[in-house]
């Protein structure tokens, strides 16, 4: 299937004439059957549960096409603000969009990062998948890129975004990402530059890490099971609210956002993205999986490899297996993910106690 630039009219309805039923933890981890898709997150992500799953029912659906269809109906309805045109507005009030798609039969994956007016970040990322031999490109060039394969440009803010920008800046730009920095981030809009530090100081640590993370960061990252068994995975964010201009998140980089090996199964991430980047959980739960582990153990164990550095992180990954069975696991939050297959008649969510830290 190609780009699906038009299909928003309808898909956005679907969350309007679906329903979903939640359950705990225990309540799950078998395989409803195939076709199937699994991502983060509930209540209006399940739009892009219903529309991806609805997809892949129709023969001539890829696994490819159902993350691209799901992941686009997020985009178009804004999700809850952290997927999507005017969110997460960055400290000159623009909306920059992160995206990436993953094939997991040829391990390709195709991604946007800091992607700026173009509304359709993963349909973009695909077209990188598919139309070159790279896997990222960042920034204008990406807007460029997608203006030349057809996509078109427009303004991705908002009058809500513009204004909770705006109430920001009057608020002082509290809180914001800055560390040492001169004049002091936490009373000033800045402009700001560096103050001096000496990385063999045993102080040096604290200071790279002492303001922690200003506003919690959702995403939606999806995995599709063909009922041929092909996989795909894919991941679209709007990042960090008030981010430094030019911050890429966990979001388009592979094995960070989501991951998918055919082979094993898949994974999708939400959360701090600027931690969770140093860790690829993604590759590492679908590793876990490639070691015999269950879906659960896989999130849980790739979730604890996070918070001994760091105890406060916020993260929530799912794990699918390539039959079906699936887990999840979180911290920092409750961390709820949602999931349709074989002949369900609606999506089920999944919510998550988070791990200790
Ligand atoms: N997980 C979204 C972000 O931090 O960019």
């Amino acid at each position: 299937m190609a780009y699906l630039r038009g299909f928003t009219l309808t898909y956005p309805l679907l969350w309007l004439t679906t329903s979903t039923i939640t359950r705990c933890a225990a309540d799950t981890g078998n395989s409803p059957g195939l076709p199937m898709v699994i991502n983060t997150w509930g209540g209006p992500f399940t739009a892009a549960t219903d529309a991806a799953y609805l997809a892949l029912l129709e023969s001539e659906t890829s696994a490819l096409d159902a993350v691209e269809i799901g992941c686009s109906t997020c985009e178009a309805n804004q999700c809850d603000g952290s997927v999507g045109y005017g969110g997460s507005p960055d400290e000159n009030c623009e909306t920059t969009l992160d995206a990436m798609i993953m094939d997991g039969t040829t391990m390709k994956s195709g991604a946007v990062a800091a992607l700026r007016r173009i509304k359709d970040a993963i349909s973009v990322a695909r077209a990188v998948l598919e139309h070159t031999t790279h896997t990222l490109l960042a920034g204008d060039f990406a807007t460029d890129f997608a203006i030349a394969n057809g996509f078109v440009a427009q303004n991705l803010t908002t009058e809500a975004s513009a204004a909770s920008c705006a109430q920001w800046k009057a608020g002082g730009c509290q809180p914001n990402y800055r560390i040492n920095v001169t004049p002091d981030p936490a009373q000033s809009c800045g402009p700001y530059a560096p103050t001096s530090l000496n990385s063999s100081s045993s102080s040096a640590a604290a200071a790279y890490q002492s303001r922690g993370s200003p506003e919690g960061h959702d995403t939606i990252s999806m995995i599709a099971l063909h009922s041929s068994g092909v996989m795909a995975a894919g991941t679209s964010t709007n990042g960090a609210g008030r981010k430094v201009p030019g911050r890429v998140g966990d979001g388009p980089i592979t094995g960070s956002g989501s991951y998918v090996d055919g082979d094993v199964g898949g994974c999708g991430a939400t959360g701090d993205g600027d931690i969770m980047m140093r860790f690829l959980p993604c590759y590492q739960a679908v590793e876990n999986l490639r070691l015999g582990m269950s879906p659960q153990s896989a999130a849980e164990d790739a979730v604890r490899r996070m918070l001994r550095k760091y105890p406060d992180v916020q993260s929530g990954i799912v794990v699918v297996d390539n039959e079906g069975a699936h887990g999840g696991a979180g911290s920092g939050w409750t961390f709820t993910y949602a999931y349709r297959g074989g002949g369900m008649g609606e999506t089920v969510v999944v919510s998550v106690p988070p791990i200790a830290g």
